[in-house]
């Protein structure tokens, strides 16, 4: 039985105050992450597992949370396919475009293992930190769990095909129509070795992992069921079939009335919700008793104060009663102050 209690919740229980950790809660809002970040290119912190122990356990430090999640990107695994990727300073990441089936006959999933190894590495190692009570300053020993996560293959294959970011990925949409065939390759590649990377992750510690599927809303709903829900379900089979005991969180960000579908038929433990998402009408659409986790306003917590505890309370209490993991509906922004952060946590800890 998971005695550590972000565990209990994936496996289905309500627990009382909810547990809490943040989506980008390591990140540029950390004045301790900026003076890192000046020493490396950002593939080079992700590639280093002291680098990227150290950036995961940041925030944990700090704030003591539930959840540690590795400190990675969503776009590792096309780069470890040899998609040549850059992260610009105040535009996001930048890659080779992949449009047609010259570019995805580039893309080489054998190697993704081996280019991976340092992030693998760096799960054995926070592990061992994270559940070695009082290792690396961390206050609340043996109670954080470890999070791996990947990227869903349509919300990675807008980045793949458009080359970076995108307000509305139209390159991408307008391929999955025109090019029915070669979308469904690449969404086929990237569902296979998305699921033998988060196996990996397992084997190497994660003791439960995030699909973060965060353009699955701009679908309309047959191309959801296509794009997004079934390469999910392939995932979590694939991944049941090694790991049956590993929780499995999904992330349909923007899905709208669309996540009950989701829910009921990927095979998901658990479900991301956005800030759109109103608790009690998601609730109602959702498999009874499957764990929810979010959903506050990243702009919620700049703006801190009142309304941060105010707004943090109804989300606490919507959920009472279920299995409830507190989190954000999107990550955490940079202008955050930290100590607004701090402050978060202990709302929703409060007995
Ligand atoms: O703390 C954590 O949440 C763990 C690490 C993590 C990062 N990215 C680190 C990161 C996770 C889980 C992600 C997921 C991710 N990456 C997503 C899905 C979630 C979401 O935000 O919708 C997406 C779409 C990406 C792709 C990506 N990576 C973009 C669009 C950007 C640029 C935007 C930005 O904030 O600069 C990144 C860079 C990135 N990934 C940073 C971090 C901490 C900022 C890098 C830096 O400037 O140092």
């Amino acid at each position: 039985m998971a005695t550590k209690r972000l565990l209990r919740v994936l496996c289905g229980e309500a627990v009382w105050p909810p547990p809490i950790w943040l989506m980008r809660q390591a990140g540029r809002y950390l004045p301790e992450f900026r003076a890192l970040r000046a020493q490396a290119d950002f593939i080079t912190r992700c590639m280093t597992p002291d680098i990227a122990t150290e950036i995961t356990l940041q925030p944990i430090r700090r704030f003591a949370m539930d959840g540690a999640i590795l400190f990675s990107d969503i776009l590792i695994l096309p780069w470890a396919m040899g998609q040549s990727l850059t992260f610009v300073d105040g535009t996001g990441p930048v890659l080779e475009p992949v449009r047609t089936a010259a570019d995805l006959a580039q893309l080489d999933a054998s190697r993704v293992a081996e280019r991976t190894a340092p992030v693998m590495e760096t799960l054995r190692r926070l592990r061992r930190n994270l559940d070695a009570p009082g290792s690396m300053g961390i206050a609340q020993g043996g109670q954080t769990t470890l999070l791996g996560f990947a990227g869903s293959p349509f919300t990675v294959a807008c980045y793949m095909v458009e080359g970076g970011g995108s307000k509305d990925f139209a390159i991408t949409r307008g391929m999955a129509f025109s090019e029915p065939v070669l979308f469904e390759r690449l969404i086929d590649l990237l569902t296979q070795s998305t699921a033998a990377m988060l196996c990996d992750q397992i084997a190497a510690g994660a003791e439960a992992v995030m699909l973060f599927d965060s353009w699955a809303g701009l679908l309309p709903p047959s191309q959801f069921q296509r794009h997004v829900i079934a390469p999910t379900r392939a995932i979590v089979r694939a991944i049941r079939a090694r790991h049956p005991e590993t929780p499995i969180i999904g992330f349909p960000r923007l899905g709208g009335l669309l996540v009950g579908r989701y829910a009921s038929e990927t095979g998901i433990d658990a479900i991301g919700l956005d800030t759109g998402a109103d608790l009690d009408i998601a609730s109602a659409l959702l498999p009874k008793g499957m764990a929810i986790q979010g959903n506050l306003d990243p702009l919620c917590l700049i703006a801190g104060g009142v309304t941060l505890a105010q707004e943090a309370d109804a989300i606490r209490d919507a959920m009472r009663g279920r299995p409830h993991i507190f989190n954000l509906g999107h990550g955490v922004l940079p202008q955050t102050p930290p100590e607004h952060v701090g402050a978060l946590v202990e709302q929703v800890r409060r007995a």
